[in-house]
């Protein structure tokens, strides 16, 4: 599929800067799929469902919305980027502390399959630190997350550790 993009990742939950990327890799592809993964060793605060609807309200006023396509998905991302026919996988890059891991991820995915390529794209500076796991340390204890994540999402968030006493 041409002109076309899958950004992979947990989203437990979508931050302001997934969002931030989000609104830049829309300025450059047509479609996008967001692609939730729901396998991997990380213990989830949110199901996929929840991760997905998260995802689904933050974007339901932009005016890119008609470009995302929001799904799960379980094992590897080449497979599922080859069964969409698309050879563009983007990641988000903060710091350089990111960039070891996500270089081996790249790596290993263009070694499973040459033809599919990753794009890093970086947020807006003032979001570089924003992190799921920092969200839900400062969630777990009542913080203000407000400069993190949009409104609804720290809603969720609070419900979530106000009900499971997490
Ligand atoms: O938001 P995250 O947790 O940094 O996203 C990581 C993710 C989901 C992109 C990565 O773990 C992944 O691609 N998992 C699927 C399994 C896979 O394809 N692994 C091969 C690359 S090492």
């Amino acid at each position: 599929m041409k002109n076309a993009a899958i950004y992979p990742g947990s989203f437990d939950p979508l931050t302001n800067g997934h969002l931030d990327i989000l609104e830049r890799a829309a300025e450059m592809f047509d479609k996008i799929f967001i692609t939730v993964a729901v396998n991997n060793k990380k213990t989830a605060v949110f199901n996929g469902e929840e991760r997905i609807e998260l995802i689904r309200e933050a974007i339901k006023e932009k005016p890119w919305k008609e470009k995302i396509e929001i799904e799960q998905f379980t094992g590897l991302l080449i497979d599922y980027a080859r069964k969409k026919d698309v050879r563009i996988l983007l990641r988000g890059v903060r710091q350089i502390s990111d960039f070891e891991y996500e270089f081996r991820m790249a790596l290993t995915n263009r070694r499973l399959a040459p033809e599919i390529d990753t794009l890093f794209l970086m947020p807006d500076e003032q979001l570089t630190f924003i992190s799921a796991t920092i969200v839900k340390e400062v969630a777990a204890w009542g913080g203000d997350l407000s400069s993190f994540v949009p409104d609804h999402v720290a809603k969720a968030l609070q419900d979530k550790f106000r009900d499971q006493n997490l």
